[in-house]
């Protein structure tokens, strides 16, 4: 297949350039940049020169491939909500130029974008999106129902934090303020969770969406359902060689800024729908032993 994919030059697409390359099919990466173009062309990919927020060029890219992988997000956190707006006219756009045609869409989300059923113990496939209120990147998955509604082959694909030995995504932000601050701290006990995916596994399962995913399927690439803060608190704690402490949840704000919030969540999420549907089975290490092989000076 000939696949459109936004966000070529980001963590997970230099991951996934190689794994579609591998997979036989050709990737025609969406790049903003001169640099993103000639990196691009280094992994033997194609580049198609533009802005994700230019939907007019976004849907020729879109009209001239088999399938579409939409990975490309602006994480300016302090401007979320924007952001996520414009996401949802990437999608809405993205949808309407594959829109009555066989061409799969996947769009790219998170596991701690939805909705946890009440009593239950993690958020599964099946359970719904977060409200605009409380997420507002919810926004994406809301325009992904909406092109599936309309006739998209859409598939969404929710992912949890995802890791290597450089990038832990939210994580970094702890360790800038333990480096900070001059300690790590976790909230409460610290048995709240965060789920994980090595960004290797997490780019097979694209993959496998992609080559027989359903329409309208959502999949988690979760190949851990919870590491508690506390163990990530440790952990960091190690590396920096500094205390690590639980304050509480009156003290987050001071220490946490604006990640107080996302820091008290419990946010583990299940995976069982997922492999069971794909066949998809976690292979790479997990978040504690990418943390603890992290180059710490280069932190
Ligand atoms: N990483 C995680 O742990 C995680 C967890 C949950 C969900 N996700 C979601 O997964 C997706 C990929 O995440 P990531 O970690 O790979 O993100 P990332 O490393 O920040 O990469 C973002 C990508 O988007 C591109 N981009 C941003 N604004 C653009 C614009 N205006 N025009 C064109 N391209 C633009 C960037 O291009 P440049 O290279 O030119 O900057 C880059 O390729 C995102 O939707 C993210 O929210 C990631």
């Amino acid at each position: 297949m000939r696949i459109f994919l936004t966000g070529a030059t980001g963590f997970i697409g230099s991951y996934l350039v190689p794994e579609l390359l591998k997979a036989g099919h050709q990737v025609v990466g969406l790049s903003r940049s001169e640099a993103s173009a000639e990196k691009l062309a280094r992994a033997g990919a194609e580049a198609f020169a533009g802005d994700v927020n230019d939907l007019d060029r976004l849907r020729a890219g879109a009209t001239m491939s088999d399938a579409v992988i939409h990975a490309a997000f602006n994480h300016d956190f302090a401007r979320v909500r924007q952001h996520s707006e414009e996401d949802r006219r990437v999608v809405e756009a993205l949808g309407e130029a594959l829109g009555g045609s066989d061409r799969p869409l996947i769009v790219t989300s998170g596991t701690g974008l939805v909705e946890r059923r009440p009593g239950a113990d993690c958020v599964t496939e099946t359970d719904a999106r977060a409200s605009l209120e409380t997420a507002p990147r919810a926004a994406t998955e809301e325009a992904a129902d909406a092109a599936f509604a309309k006739g998209a082959r859409v598939i969404v694909m929710r992912l949890p934090q995802v890791h290597d030995t450089r990038h832990q995504g939210r994580i970094a932000h702890h360790i800038r303020l333990a480096r900070e601050k001059g300690y790590v701290a976790y909230i409460g006990d610290g048995v709240n969770r965060l789920p994980a995916v090595h960004a290797l596994d997490a780019v097979r399962l694209f993959r496998l969406a992609l080559e027989h995913g359903r329409a309208g399927g959502r999949y988690h690439a979760v190949a851990e359902e919870g590491v508690p803060m506390r163990d990530i608190a440790e952990v960091i704690g190690a590396g920096l060689n500094i205390p690590v402490e639980s304050i509480t949840p009156e003290a987050a704000p001071g220490y946490f800024g604006v990640l107080a919030r996302l820091a008290r969540l419990d946010l583990a999420a299940s995976s069982a729908l997922t492999r069971q549907e794909l066949g998809w089975a976690p292979t790479r290490p997990d978040l504690l032993t990418d943390l603890r092989r992290m180059e710490w000076a280069l932190k």
